[in-house]
């Protein structure tokens, strides 16, 4: 489908939009309009519009809120220093999105649709990128099922839409290094389950062992595998990475039961590129313990679109904790955070052609 355009009558003004911009934290300041297309079994796509943000009515039977039949996506887009605007990777998400919307069994959205509506949003609402340092435009591609129906069924409707919003770190006052919970109650996705995709009910059933790790003072939970409960898989929402005394890195293999972060991704290939050594290899918690104490382990990061790449430097459990190297950001995070971000934003060049300019 062609996309129509309408433009928000009541856009904000530039006034008002660069205070809103300024400072934005993370997912509360959105742009003046949104993107959306709708899926039937009968039509196939259509309707595509770049229109105004704003509320949806939707009938209470339609099965996303009850059967919770959602997907979603998460990117940026990025001011350059000449004033223009890139994003980093789309197609990565467009093919993830597809990837998500067969395990959910939704219609997968064909990449160059996705991509286009993620274009037309930003074109309408350029002026939202913030311009900062660490701040970026976020888009959240989602779609969700619109039957009216209480059958227990894949919907025959769906509405997919992107909305944007300008942020900056996720992590409050842009967190030196993170403190993870590592629950002992609860698992994030097992074998078969629903871990690889990026679906709202992944995080519905995360926020207890966030809300646990909160209680045990902790920033971020980070979730061990199902069956031994021993094997680290990620956190709530960023992977991990471990930083050895030889300098080499090792970052939990993507079995299923985690998700193929984009970025995750993308630092293994710079880390690589730089020379590194990069193991894709299960590490147990009590390796990684051993590890901290012994010294052999220096630094440990987590990496994300939101958390881009935020050191971690402590790890509690309910009858252990123990600091990581010397508890904050360390020398190689601290390289691939750079180099991965200078890429981003179009300070340095993008050998893997990453960038794709608006
Ligand atoms: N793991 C989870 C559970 C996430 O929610 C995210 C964030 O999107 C990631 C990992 C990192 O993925 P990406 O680097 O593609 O943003
Ligand atoms: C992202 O990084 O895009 C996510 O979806 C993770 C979430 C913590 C905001």
């Amino acid at each position: 489908p062609q996309f129509t355009f309408e433009p928000n009558a009541n856009a904000v003004s530039a006034a008002e939009r660069a205070g809103l911009i300024a400072d934005p934290g993370f997912g509360r300041v959105f742009t003046d309009h949104m993107a959306v297309v709708r899926y039937s079994d009968a039509k196939g796509w259509y309707d595509a519009r770049i229109t105004a943000r704003a509320p949806l009515q939707m009938d209470p039977a339609s099965s996303v809120l009850h059967y919770a039949q959602e997907i979603f996506e998460g990117l940026k887009a990025y001011r350059l220093p000449d004033g223009g605007a890139q994003l980093f990777r789309p197609e990565a998400n467009a093919r993830r999105f597809r990837h998500s919307a067969r395990r959910l069994a939704m219609p997968e959205m064909p990449e160059s649709l996705f991509i286009e509506s993620i274009e037309r949003l930003v074109e309408a609402d350029r002026a939202w990128i913030p311009q900062a340092d660490g701040a970026a435009l976020y888009l959240r591609p989602f779609m969700i099922a619109s039957e009216v129906f209480l059958g227990v069924k894949p919907s025959s409707d769906y509405l997919y839409m992107v909305i944007a919003s300008a942020v900056g770190a996720y992590f409050k006052g842009g967190a030196k290094a993170i403190s993870l919970w590592a629950t002992p109650t609860y698992s994030r996705a097992g074998p078969g389950g629903t871990g690889d995709a990026k679906c709202g009910g992944n995080y519905a059933s995360s926020l207890i062992a966030q809300a646990e790790a909160t209680r045990n003072g902790c920033d971020q939970v980070v979730f061990l595998d199902t069956k031994e409960h021993r094997w680290v898989e990620e956190l709530g929402g960023m992977n991990i990475f471990f930083v050895f005394e030889d300098g080499s890195l090792l970052t939990p293999p993507l079995g299923g039961t985690i998700l193929p972060g984009i970025t995750r991704d993308s630092l293994v290939a710079l880390a690589r590129a730089e020379g590194l050594t990069v193991r894709e290899e299960l590490y147990g918690i009590d390796q990684w313990r051993a590890d901290a104490e012994s010294g052999r382990l220096r630094e440990c990061f987590a990496c994300g679109t939101a958390a881009v790449v935020t050191p971690i430097g402590q790890l509690k459990g309910p009858d252990f904790g123990f600091v990581i190297g010397n508890g904050g950001p360390g020398m190689v995070t601290g390289k691939l955070h750079d180099a991965l971000v200078s890429i981003q934003r179009g300070t340095a060049p993008d050998p893997h052609g990453w960038s794709r300019r608006l």
